[in-house]
């Protein structure tokens, strides 16, 4: 087992959901409309399963885990991963505040979710070049199934499978509506 085919499907899903980013902004900055409605389902799976869920997975289980296999974290390869995703917060932040006027404020909801759209798709291919295999050369058979273990736990433990369903269908809904 790799590490990176724990996350797999995650990283598929917001891969996925990216397109389906990149096609809504797109349609916007060429002045098309969306409803406030599939906005606010857009703001759910970023903040619901990007941050709250993928982020939180890798931050409290996988880096702690490999970082004990010996990745480093402080000047490492682990602590500018966790650098990434402090970035992608602040563009999460933008487009939070941008949805949140009346009427929204169209412009910079655009600008962040293009910046997020690409620093995002970069920030995982960097943990799939070259987190992940570095992961997989230091860590122990033994302990790559203690973390399958860890994250199956925490999907049970945390969001709970229906919940979990519900977010991972969001890009498959928007990506009938979009693309
Ligand atoms: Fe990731």
């Amino acid at each position: 087992m790799k590490t990176a085919d724990l996350l797999k499907r995650e990283h598929d899903a917001i891969l996925d959901f990216l397109d389906v980013l990149e096609s809504i902004s797109r349609h916007m900055d060429s002045g098309g409309d969306v409803p406030g409605e599939d906005l606010s389902i857009i703001l759910d799976f970023i903040v619901s399963f990007i941050s709250g869920y993928h982020h939180v997975r890798e931050e409290s289980i996988v880096f702690p885990s490999a970082e004990n296999a010996g990745v480093l974290k402080h000047n490492g390869p682990i602590g500018v991963l966790l650098s990434r995703h402090h970035t992608l917060q602040g563009y999460v932040r933008l487009m939070e505040d941008a949805l949140m006027h009346e009427p929204f404020h169209r412009e910079k909801f655009i600008k962040a979710a293009e910046d997020y759209t690409l620093k995002a798709r970069s920030h995982i291919a960097e943990e799939i070049d070259e987190f992940f295999p570095l992961a997989d050369k230091k860590m122990l058979p033994a302990a790559i199934e203690k973390l399958a273990m860890e994250l199956e736990q925490f999907d049970i433990t945390v969001y709970g499978v229906s919940r979990l369903d519900e977010l991972y269908n969001i890009p498959v809904l928007l990506k009938g509506a979009y693309s």
